[in-house]
């Protein structure tokens, strides 16, 4: 038997299209960019996490001279949200990333395979659907209604 998933998502063609809180996200997410720790890529991301209290927090990659013990800035983000607020709801993160030498024609970026992973995992945890933004400097925006719109068949504490 054969059987299809389908995914929605928004796109954004630039910013003006965003709304006041989605443009102070993204703009959080640019500023945490700059900031990056990414001197073996010289590849930039940034996150911001919009919480239910309405406050904001921001990250971003962090790399390290044995390659696999740095961290991407989404987890760098939620893992600190997640330590100092753990009771409280994650609404909205948003995902900017791009090469240190940005040119216009860099699409979204959109959150790898383990953050994706990762994330889902305070989704699961709050019983509450999280709106995930990605997006490059050039101000397209790709938004999905939940992380695990990205992560079919992901893997949860229900398995085990
Ligand atoms: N990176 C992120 O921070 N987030 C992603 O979802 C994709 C990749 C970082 C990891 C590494 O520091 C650099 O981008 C190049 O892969």
């Amino acid at each position: 038997m054969k059987k299809d998933l389908q995914i929605s998502y928004e796109y954004f063609k630039n910013s003006s299209e965003l709304s006041d809180i989605e443009n102070t996200l993204f703009e959080r997410a640019k500023e945490a960019r700059e900031n990056a720790y990414a001197p073996y890529s010289q590849f930039l991301v940034g996150c911001s996490v919009l919480l239910e209290n309405g406050e904001i927090y921001s990250g971003n990659n962090q790399e390290n001279a044995a390659y696999p013990s740095g961290l991407c800035a989404e987890r760098t983000t939620v893992f600190w949200v997640a330590a100092n607020f753990p009771n409280v709801k994650i609404k909205k993160i948003f995902v900017v990333g791009g090469p240190k030498e940005f040119h216009k024609k860099n699409p979204p970026i959109p959150p790898c395979g383990a953050c994706r992973q990762s994330l889902i995992e305070y989704e699961t945890k709050q019983n509450e659907d999280i709106d995930l933004y990605f997006s490059s400097m050039n101000e397209e925006v790709v938004k999905v209604q939940a992380v695990k719109d990205l992560l079919p068949f992901y893997f949860d504490s229900s398995f085990l």
